[in-house]
């Protein structure tokens, strides 16, 4: 797929029936018509999910029980938990583990291996979002441990494999970094990032955070094995309220908060909700709708795969009209007192997700600017916990980060390049 280093567009019969799968595609209850480019904030949802949700989360059956409507829950959980392992590829002999949040998981995987991997070091990145970040600088902190952390590139707007691979050593407890920048859009080079870091030390204990990735490319454990990783359904066309954990056998069975009655490889802890396991298998459900369109299969994974190597070509495509507009229309790189950050030049290393700054606005001035002509933006600060330490790393005192979506199109990208050149002009 790397074939297309500028992408692909859907058909314009898949973008229609992609758009009228979403919820509030095209506007709000606030500002009527609009953008809504903050998918990296919470991304649109599926119609397909609240339906379900809402039926399932009102039968009040607990479903620890006998009876057929339990059975029934058990078997809405079980496909939810087979499609979690789907979405990673993950090996059977793993655990899952659902939460409230992403960073709860994190919190918990980290923790875990902090207490039970002897070693003297833990690594992570300067990029990592708060919840990794300060998962590893909390149990360093709380076990002894002296915490590395690897810098950023910035002209990839990433973190090299070679950055971090020089922090580990034989007695590095864990390395914690994640698949993508939710800033930069960065994508990491995971495999190499896991060849040189487990070449300095074979068995290392490796976390993933997926949160930003999942939603925009194919992610393969048998390819890339680790031994942790999360990711959240809301920033996956699903619903808040829940944050997905999986951990490898080796760190399913090491002493964690569970009941003690359970298995030694249990995660779960309290009753299960059905209908978030639910929401799951409509995600999955929906990525290989769409990979049904392109090839026939009978696998699921395969239809996944496909559909998910779709999207990403559909965001890249977007990403390129973004970057480079037409001939009657500047793109970002060409729109004078605008600046984009990071802009690495090689598409197929980042997600859809990207940062500008204006010569004439401050950022929060720029979002609100945004806002008055219907579009949704966010503001990524220096004084905010959530973006500090990437920007510093990069020099920068903040931006305005714009997060689109497979589903959207390439009008939407035109009129956001229209309101752009509008706003320089101000
Ligand atoms: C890259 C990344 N990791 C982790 C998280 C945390 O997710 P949650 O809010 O579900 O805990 C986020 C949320 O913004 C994120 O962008």
């Amino acid at each position: 797929m790397n074939n297309y280093p500028n992408g692909l567009l859907f058909s314009p019969e898949i973008m229609k029936q992609v758009q009228e799968k979403f919820l509030y595609i095209d506007e709000d209850k606030f500002s009527g018509k609009r953008l809504f480019f903050d998918n990296a904030g919470g991304s649109f949802r599926l119609k397909t999910i609240g339906q379900t949700f809402a039926e399932l989360d009102a039968i009040p059956d607990c479903p620890e029980r006998i009876h057929k409507m339990a059975l029934y829950l058990q078997d809405v959980q079980k496909k939810g938990e087979d499609d979690i392992r789907l979405i990673l590829n993950a090996p059977e002999n793993g655990s899952i583990i659902p939460s409230l949040t992403a960073s709860q998981v994190m919190f918990q995987m980290v923790g875990t291996i902090a207490e039970n991997v002897p070693g003297t070091n833990m690594v992570t990145t300067v990029l990592e979002h708060p919840s990794a970040f300060d998962a590893v600088e909390y149990y360093a902190k709380k076990t002894g441990r002296e915490m590395r952390v690897a810098m950023s590139n910035p002209v990839t707007g990433g973190v090299d494999p070679e950055k971090i691979a020089e922090l580990i050593d034989e007695n590095t407890v864990l390395l914690s970094c994640m698949y993508a920048s939710n800033i930069t859009g960065a994508i990491y080079d995971i495999k190499e990032i896991i060849r040189q870091a487990r070449a300095k030390k074979p068995d290392l204990f490796i976390v993933v955070d997926c949160v930003q990735h999942a939603p925009h490319g194919v992610i393969d454990l048998m390819e890339t094995p680790v031994d942790a990783i999360n990711f959240a359904p809301y920033k996956y066309f699903g619903y808040r309220g829940s944050g997905i954990g999986w951990v490898s056998e080796r760190v399913a069975k090491m002493p964690h908060h569970k009941l003690s009655g359970n298995k030694e490889n249990v995660w779960e802890l309290g009753s299960p909700a059905p209908a978030q396991y639910a929401s799951i298998s409509l995600i999955v459900d929906y990525v290989c709708w769409l990979g049904s369109k392109y090839i026939e299969s009978t696998d699921r994974r395969t239809l996944f795969v496909e559909g998910m190597e779709r999207i990403k070509l559909q965001e890249r495509a977007l990403l390129y009209r973004m970057l480079e507009g037409t001939e009657k229309l500047p793109g970002i790189r060409h729109i004078k007192g605008l600046k984009v950050y990071l802009d690495y030049e090689d598409l197929t290393k980042r997600d859809f997700i990207f940062s500008i700054g204006f010569d004439n606005l401050g950022y929060t001035q720029a979002v609100r600017e945004y806002e008055k002509r219907g579009v949704i933006v966010y503001d990524r600060l220096a004084s905010s916990i959530y973006s500090k330490r990437m920007l510093d790393s990069f020099g920068m005192d903040g931006a305005v980060r714009v997060s689109p979506l497979h589903c959207n199109t390439v009008e939407d990208i035109d009129e956001f390049l229209r309101v752009t050149n509008e706003l320089v002009k101000l």
